[in-house]
């Protein structure tokens, strides 16, 4: 087919905004590597080879292309909820440019890049899936992992067919928000007919409020490996890719240094590439069609579907793609089999699940539960209720899930469970706030956090954010708005956006109005 005069304009832009590469047809030759003398937020001072972004960034996209982490303050929501802690790292998150969201470091709200200590790591399940490692303190080398089991070695004697009937039959749903189910996404792409298949993985952990991919990296890097090199045997995939946004600096040199030990003892065995590739700064990488244009070297913009990337993904072929959670349940699956893990948890929700709770918890921290547990009990057993003032809002998931109000918390953790109260399990991430925040100014810095994280590829999100944004904050501040058009807007956005993006945000704006009338009254009705 003769490509029309776009696709040959378009080409010529990425060739540009790649600084004049040839394209690559699996950008097998475009990564680079730089060695760095690092100082851990844990003391130590080590000397490890760091994986560089693979292509030069499209101009103008990245947030943190030439930041330095450790110089950052965090402005995420939960450092937006404990602002009134430390007021003057606050202003300074706030105010500087760029602006970044979240560090993961909730728990110690309002964060930095200089400064960290260890959470609360506790659990509440009757079996530690996810956990067990990093309640030890971590594992980083790689004999004392495979001391602990061989789920690698038992898959690999396996046929790829009863993998697949493993993690169906275990009722695994993906843990990065969508919840689908994983034996679903494993037969497609083992099913589709291609020469090449990938394996991606997802560690780009954007919701605000949740570090639980970053614990799972920095304290259990060989679960996550193992689950990729399980998951490349079931689908037949060869290649496969770790990308880790640069917000996390301990998880990238960690998860390098214990890639690095995988290869040279050979672990991987002659079959499976396994790279790793570090973000930019850009939340909508998070959704896994940016994420595959990141990693292509294009402007990570969210692709229309279909095709579905199970069908034509990373480079035009069948892809896997699964967040850091869901991946690591698998060598535990495979060790203890579908039925055990099918056990845990209840209703729908299968298997148990992270939560990060945040600083205004008088025991904030991570902690692995059940699908089952109430909020109430996630309050005030595992967080031990609030450290000051009262309760007027739970966030769960992320700010594109809604705001659960204090009298709904009987409702027990649950996909459906939660959906039937216009909110989201997400990503896990759990957000106190007190009663020192008002619910205006939340959903103003949720549409604030929005527009700045369009990615722009459709026109209600990327005009009518930065709209709402400014018209949210108006109100917020007690200056009259256009009721009417706020509400219009928000009602195009839920009805016409390409990706979840601008229609969870829509979704979480109706949450809160339908929980909350009486806050949103004069800007919704
Ligand atoms: C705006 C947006 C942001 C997202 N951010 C993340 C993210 O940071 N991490 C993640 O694992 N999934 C994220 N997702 C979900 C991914 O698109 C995708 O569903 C997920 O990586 C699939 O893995 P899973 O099946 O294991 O959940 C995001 C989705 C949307 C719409
Ligand atoms: S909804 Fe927003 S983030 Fe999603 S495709 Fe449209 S502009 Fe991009």
């Amino acid at each position: 087919m003769k490509p029309v005069l776009r696709d040959v304009l378009r080409r010529r832009l990425h060739r540009h905004e790649r600084g004049g590469d040839a394209e690559q047809a699996d950008g097998s030759d475009v990564v680079s590597t730089l060695a760095a003398t690092l100082p851990t937020n844990r003391g130590a001072i080590e000397t490890v080879t760091m994986p560089r972004q693979r292509h030069p960034a499209p101009i103008g996209f990245y947030h943190l292309e030439h930041t330095a982490i450790s110089e950052c303050a965090c402005a995420g929501l939960a450092c937006f909820a404990a602002r009134a802690d430390r007021p003057d790292r606050w202003q300074t998150a706030a105010t500087q440019t760029p602006v970044l969201y979240c560090l993961g470091k909730c728990y110690d709200a309002p964060s930095d890049g200089a400064h960290d200590v260890r959470p609360h790591v506790g659990e509440h399940a009757s079996q530690t899936v996810l956990l067990g490692n990093v309640l030890r303190g971590g594992v980083r080398d790689l004999p004392t992992y495979r001391r602990g089991g061989a789920a690698l070695e038992k898959a690999r004697r396996m046929a790829p067919q009863a993998l697949l009937d493993m993690v169906e039959a275990s009722r695994l749903r993906g843990r990065g928000g969508a919840a689908f189910p994983a034996g679903t996404k494993w037969q497609a792409v083992a099913s589709a007919c291609a020469e090449t298949k990938y394996v991606v993985v997802n560690a780009d952990e954007g919701d605000p409020g949740a570090f639980s991919d970053r614990f799972l990296l920095e304290d259990d890097p060989f679960r996550l490996i193992e689950a990729t090199a399980i998951a490349a045997h079931a689908v037949g995939a060869r290649r496969g890719y770790i990308y880790i946004r640069k917000e996390y600096p301990d998880a990238v040199r960690v998860m390098s240094h214990a890639l690095e030990q995988a290869r040279v003892a050979g672990w991987l065995g002659p079959t499976l590439e396994l790279e790793l590739v570090v973000g930019q700064g850009a939340y909508i990488c998070g959704e896994e069609t940016s994420l595959l244009n990141a990693l292509e070297g294009r402007r990570p913009e969210v692709r229309p579907r279909p095709p579905q990337i199970s069908e034509r993904g990373l480079f035009g072929a069948p892809t896997l793609v699964h967040n850091v959670e869901t991946l690591c349940a698998i060598p535990w699956i495979v060790t203890h089999g579908a039925a055990a893990y099918a056990a845990l948890g209840f209703s729908n929700s299968r298997g148990t699940k992270l939560l990060s709770l945040n600083s205004l918890f008088c025991r904030p921290g991570l902690y692995e539960v059940e699908f089952g547990i109430s909020l109430a009990d996630v309050v005030e057993q595992l967080g031990q209720g609030l450290r000051r003032g009262r309760l007027n809002g739970l966030m769960v998931g992320g700010p594109l899930a809604g705001i659960v109000p204090p009298t709904l918390l009987d409702t027990r953790l649950g996909y459906e469970e939660m959906q039937a109260i216009d909110c989201a399990v997400g990503h896990g991430g759990v957000i106190a706030f007190a009663d020192d925040t008002s619910i205006p100014h939340i959903v103003a810095q949720v549409l604030r956090f929005g527009a700045r994280e369009s990615c722009g590829k459709c026109t209600p999100c990327h005009l009518g954010t930065p709209i709402l944004a400014a018209m949210a904050d108006a109100a917020a501040n007690r200056l009259p708005v256009d009721a009417d058009r706020f509400r219009r807007l928000i009602d195009a956005l839920a009805a016409t956006s390409l990706c979840g993006h601008g229609r969870g945000l829509a979704e979480f704006v109706q949450s809160v109005r339908r929980h909350y009338p009486s806050e949103l009254q004069a800007w919704c009705d």
